[in-house]
């Protein structure tokens, strides 16, 4: 599939290139990113080559969808739909996102993250995106609450990444859902633990 560019209010969606490395590099060596994702640690700039490149494929062979998240022209974060499966009309994916820590808290996940949810019910077909975290992750929990995702259990040992395996948070949301937030059992009102 061609690589699609999205475009919010104040942001928009681009699949990365080669010049973006440099930006990926510097935002991964947060600890916040390899500690809830599974993205190398230590990270250098040839991971960040190597990642373009992947998305290029992925793009290309429609195995996943990953943007590069855009403010005023500078990289803050990345998304993507990953392990899409099943055929146009009823398929399922799981969205992934990182936000630079330096963007993080001004609503730029919910806002990339709805504009993504949107293209993948409307455009590709989805039925049903699936979030999901280690446990314990509550920004992005509450970023999947706001978005309407709907919490769904305690998958045991469910995360696994290059530091090993965690028990997982996963939550869903269908096409067909209202995007209104729900009650999750695992953040109160406020939105801690
Ligand atoms: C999770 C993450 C993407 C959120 O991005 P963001 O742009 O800061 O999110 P937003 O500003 O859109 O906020 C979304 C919600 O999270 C909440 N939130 C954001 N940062 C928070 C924090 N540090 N503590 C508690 N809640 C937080 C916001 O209040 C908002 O909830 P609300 O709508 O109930 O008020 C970002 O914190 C991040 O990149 N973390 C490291 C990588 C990561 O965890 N990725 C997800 C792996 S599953």
């Amino acid at each position: 599939m061609t690589p699609v560019t999205l475009c919010t209010a104040r942001l928009e969606l681009r699949t990365p290139a080669d010049e973006d490395a440099e930006a990926i590099t510097l935002a991964c060596q947060d600890p916040e990113i390899p500690r809830w994702t599974v993205v190398p640690s230590p990270y250098g700039i040839e991971d960040a080559h190597q990642f373009i490149a992947l998305v290029a494929k992925w793009w290309a062979n429609d195995e996943e969808t990953t943007w590069a998240i855009r403010h005023d022209e500078k990289l803050i974060g990345m998304i993507g739909l990953h392990q899409i499966s099943g055929n146009v009309d009823g398929g399922q994916a799981e969205i992934g996102f990182w936000i630079t820590g330096d963007a993080r808290g001004a609503g730029f996940m919910t806002e990339a993250a709805g504009a993504v949810i949107d293209w993948g019910f409307a455009e590709r077909g989805l039925a049903r995106i699936e979030w999901r975290s280690a446990a314990g992750n509550i920004p992005s929990a509450r970023t999947a609450r706001s978005l309407g995702f709907r919490y769904e259990g305690l998958l045991r040992q469910g995360h696994a990444s290059p530091r090993g395996r965690a028990d997982a948070w996963i939550a869903g949301l269908l096409k067909s859902d209202d995007r209104f937030p729900t009650s999750w059992p695992t953040l109160n009102d406020e939105g801690d633990a």
